[in-house]
């Protein structure tokens, strides 16, 4: 497996809105790929569909990475961020951990971490990364979507950022067939029954039982009408 080195120049801000947002000025800026923002807290972390992310001070990774140019080996770089989150996870602490589509990283049935990437294409992307690492039980807030997770084990930023980047390079670099098998070992949904809204053309809402992901990296469902294949831009989903 080829490698795009995640070894870049280092921005830290004790408190900043959002690593993304900051990642994304050094972007337009021009910073090189591999360069990578961190930050101790976020006042307006972002995450998926326009939530939010929080985290206490310090409690957990919280950073964003500069990739560029994207290119073709990289049409599944949703999944292969996750599968590195997992890796680099499991570097820390004796844990296992899944993936559940598209790129929340989970330990058991709860959210150790969750990936947003905004990108440009073809010019780049930022890598956005939350990961859990000491939040006390009474610090996550209490309307989150899914139950969250924590690393624990005294495992400290610094050292959860080494670890991440350098499990990173490897899975960002994979061509898709090796993101895509990596997936399946990791899939947290398959034979779960789902149910969705908001897919557009054909899918619309529904349920079924998840059946793993295409070639372009969404979804598929079965369901009584058969096969639905699920965009994770477009559609809202929930466990049963
Ligand atoms: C999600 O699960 O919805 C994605 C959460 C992504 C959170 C991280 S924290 C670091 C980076 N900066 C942000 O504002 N968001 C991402």
């Amino acid at each position: 497996m080829s490698s795009d080195a995640f070894t870049g120049p280092r921005r830290h801000h004790a408190r900043t809105d959002s690593t993304n947002e900051r990642a994304r000025e050094l972007a337009l800026l021009g910073a090189p790929s591999g360069t990578v923002v961190t930050a101790g807290e976020q006042t307006a972390g972002r995450g998926r569909r326009g939530r939010r992310w929080s985290a206490p001070p310090d409690g957990a990774l919280l950073c964003s990475f500069i990739l560029r140019p994207l290119e073709a080996h990289h049409a599944l770089l949703p999944l292969a961020v996750p599968l590195a989150v997992c890796e680099a996870a499991e570097a820390l602490a004796a844990v296992a951990c899944k993936v559940k589509w598209p790129n929340d990283v989970w330990l058991g049935e709860r959210k150790l971490a969750g990936v947003l990437i905004e990108a440009r294409p073809p010019g780049w992307a930022v890598l956005g990364i939350g990961m859990n690492l000491a939040v006390p039980e009474d610090a996550f807030p209490a309307d989150l979507r899914w139950p969250a997770a924590s690393l624990g084990h005294g495992v400290g930023t610094e050292q959860a950022l080494a670890a991440l980047r350098e499990s990173l390079g490897g899975w960002v670099a994979a061509e898709p067939s090796a993101v895509a098998s990596a997936f399946a070992s990791r899939d947290a949904l398959r034979g779960r029954s789902v149910s969705w809204e908001g897919g557009g053309g054909a899918t619309g809402s529904g349920t079924g039982t998840a059946a793993g992901i295409d070639e372009r990296g969404n979804l598929v469902v079965e369901t009584d009408a058969g096969l639905v294949s699920l965009g994770s831009g477009e559609v809202s989903l929930r466990l049963e």
